[in-house]
């Protein structure tokens, strides 16, 4: 695989040829024990590397540095391990650049509603030109976790619930990271369902779920060359990522041949120690080693004088195989990247004007409309008075949500900046309401006599940047603070309201729901947040986006998502006895896939060409899509599958195609939609992919609750 995807990044990267091995196994040859642990060793400076961890770069017993922050310092850091240590072996310098280094694109849950992978692929691309030129040569994303719960806030960095559309986007990332920088794929492997959403919590994941929920994201990332791979925090069944060698060597290695270099998280190797699994840090070191994890971040553990005494005192704890095996990884990856070649990697920064252009492109691409009662939506305008209202209107801190790197709140353009940019005829209003997350009230009646004298009330909510990302679990997942009693406030003036919405995960917000006509989810959008949402706000851009996770009406449903299976007990609403609640309805109040536009689809004559096939096959579905309203607009056409009756009980709908479709009013075309027959396995009872004989039924339509319907019988 790795060969496939380096014909295009020939000009970038080294490929390891036969004689260049053969240097390696030289210069393998020459490390002490304490050389090979310390290109084992990584870890994190302060935005420049300490005398303490130079002194290690010159006696060879660091691997890499992450968090040194620009050329010039990554630069003298790199001369010191090229031209004052003994074997001159060059450093990985590391960041998380997760959704842009300086110009900050939206989140990876936003830019993944806009179900397009050339977008991703351009953003992580830009993303990566950008570190390259401040000297950083490898990055930890694409973050591929499947998540399901949205208390857990790490939600925001990955692209939703959703296997298919979740593999489809991290192969997108590594090919645009690759071409610059390495990509790091993590959390190896099941963190997202990290138990009541709380992070770093434990989990319990069947091998089944295991394999067809969430490992398809990282296969793909490898399928499409990822250098590196990162393991979790959260141990899955009682045995810890960070050490489990049924992930890291029997499915990662043995599986699916991966090639690359596995890193540990953040102290993940010491924190096997609080696990449980292991007393001293030797043994942390020797499980997590053992078990296939390469490199160490963070824990000092593998550099240690007690790590490299068990490996002397022999027994086979931790066999110099093994350590010979990982330090190989790391080397090659070094060559791959062209370090021995190139240690400095000087590279010019792409234009920021391109960059700017690409984050409000892919920001207004990634909202969703939610809510449009009486064409609220778009706005004119000419509109007189506009209200600009709420905590994060005119906030420039917040659009960068977490995980911003060296993006600054100076560079965004805020939504009232946008709204004011666009509406220059009109007057608008400014309020700020409340705080985000305070109890203070004082601030709601300005908001309420701004909205009076408006003939619209714009009001922008949600949460802060940092109430998602790591270390952010929320165990009530509505509007925070205050800000639910300023939305009511204002909506009593009578002016009609438009929400729109900035956070890092599906809120619940029943209330404006039902009492507010238009709802647009902006996510977190980056540097061109204000603009982006003006763009739809005002009609310049029929909104696209489509919802890459499911939005519950109430927290008690969650975990709640669409490919779920049907129970023996499905929801009937007259039957006490099947599978729902007394208080409330299973829907959710959004599904996967849904998002509204300012013009209307019509999905007519679906067809597949063909009523039998066999696992070789491809089915393909055509379809008519007919833009019924007044204005040009995307629609995000959907395919899902059901396998009707199989040995395991399987979902009731998995996504399996989409595509993006503009249309001009009253243009209609046919679409075309593939499945390989090949694509629809599950884990059968042997524990085995298979592709079962029978009936399959597909559903084409704007999301995963909605569609017209088709079957076509699989046979053997
Ligand atoms: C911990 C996070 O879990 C991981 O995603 C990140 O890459 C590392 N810290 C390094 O910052």
């Amino acid at each position: 695989m790795w060969h496939r995807c380096m014909t295009a990044l020939a000009a970038l990267f080294v490929c390891s040829g036969a004689a260049a091995a053969q240097n390696l196994d030289s210069l393998l040859r020459q490390m002490t024990l304490e050389e090979k642990l310390g290109q084992l060793n990584l870890l994190s400076a302060d935005g420049r590397a300490s005398p303490q961890q130079l002194q290690l770069v010159r006696a060879g017993k660091l691997g890499g540095l992450f968090n040194v922050i620009g050329a010039e310092n990554t630069t003298p850091v790199q001369r010191i391990a090229v031209t004052e240590s003994r074997l001159k072996i060059p450093l990985l310098f590391g960041l998380d650049v997760i959704h842009g280094y300086r110009t900050i694109f939206p989140i990876p849950l936003g830019e993944a509603s806009a179900f397009d992978p050339e977008a991703a692929e351009a953003t992580a691309r830009a993303a990566g030109l950008e570190a390259a030129a401040a000297g950083i040569n490898w990055t930890y994303a694409p973050m591929v976790d499947i998540a399901r719960d949205p208390r857990w806030g790490r939600i925001a960095e990955g692209s939703g619930e959703d296997p298919y559309l979740g593999s489809v986007l991290a192969a997108a990332r590594v090919r645009g990271f690759q071409q610059s920088i390495f990509a790091t794929v993590k959390h190896f492997a099941g963190y997202g369902a990290a138990e009541a959403g709380r992070e770093y919590n434990e989990t319990e994941i069947s091998e089944r779920t295991m394999r067809e929920i969430y490992l398809p994201p990282f296969k793909a990332a490898i399928d499409a060359g990822v250098a590196s791979l990162m393991t979790a925090f959260n141990s899955i069944a009682g045995v810890p990522a960070s050490a489990n060698a049924w992930l890291t060597d029997t499915v990662l290695r043995r599986e699916w041949r991966f090639n690359g270099f596995v890193v540990s998280d953040w102290t993940s190797v010491a924190e096997l120690m609080p696990h449980g699994i292991a007393g001293p840090p030797a043994e942390a070191g020797q499980r997590a080693l053992t078990a296939g994890v390469d490199m160490d971040m963070m824990s000092s553990i593998y550099a240690s004088d007690s790590m490299a005494a068990l490996v002397r005192s022999g027994g086979g704890r931790i066999p110099m195989a093994v350590v010979d095996s990982a330090v190989m990884r790391i080397l090659r990856a070094k060559q791959r990247l062209g370090l021995f070649r190139d240690p400095y990697r000087a590279r010019a920064a792409p234009r920021a004007a391109e960059s700017r252009a690409l984050a409000r492109r892919v920001g207004r691409e990634s909202i969703v409309l939610l809510k449009n009662e009486r064409n609220v939506l778009p706005l004119d305008p000419k509109t007189a008075t506009i209200a600009v209202i709420g905590p994060l209107a005119d906030n420039q801190l917040d659009p960068l949500g977490p995980w911003h790197t060296q993006g600054r709140a100076e560079d965004v353009v805020t939504v009232l900046q946008g709204i004011r940019a666009r509406a220059a005829a009109s007057q608008v209003v400014y309020a700020q309401g409340s705080g985000i997350d305070d109890t203070v009230t004082a601030g709601i009646g300005a908001a309420v006599a701004a909205a009076k004298r408006a003939n619209v009330a714009i009001l922008v909510l949600g949460e802060r940047g940092e109430m998602s990302g790591e270390a952010a679990s929320r165990a009530s997942i509505g509007l925070p603070g205050v800000q639910q009693q300023l939305l009511e406030a204002v909506a009593a003036t009578g002016t009609p309201v438009v929400l729109v919405l900035m956070n890092g995960r599906p809120l619940i917000f029943e209330w404006a729901a039902q009492h507010v006509p238009a709802i647009v989810e902006t996510w977190f959008l980056g540097v061109e947040a204000g603009n982006a949402t003006a763009d739809v706000l005002f009609g310049d851009y029929n909104p696209s986006g489509r919802l890459p996770v499911t939005f519950p009406r109430a927290l008690g449903q969650v975990p709640l998502y669409y490919n779920h299976r049907n129970t023996g007990r499905p929801m009937q609403p007259q039957n006490k006895f099947s599978s729902k609640y007394l208080d409330v309805s299973n829907d959710p109040r959004y599904p996967f896939g849904f998002g509204l536009s300012y013009t209307t689809f019509a999905y007519r004559e679906l067809r597949l060409s063909t009523a039998r096939a066999r696992v070789s096959d491809t089915v393909t579905a055509t379809v008519t899509i007919a833009n019924t309203g007044a204005r040009e607009g995307t629609e995000v056409v959907q395919l899902y599958v059901r396998d009707e009756v199989a040995s395991v009980s399987r979902p009731v709908r998995e996504l399996k195609a989409f595509q993006r479709v503009t249309l001009k009013p009253n243009e209609s075309r046919t679409v075309t939609l593939r499945v390989a027959v090949k694509d629809l396995w599950f884990i059968g009872l042997d524990m085995k992919p298979v592709v079962e004989p029978g009936m399959f039924r597909v559903y084409v339509g704007p999301n995963s609750a909605e569609g017209l319907e088709a079957s076509f019988e699989c046979i053997p």
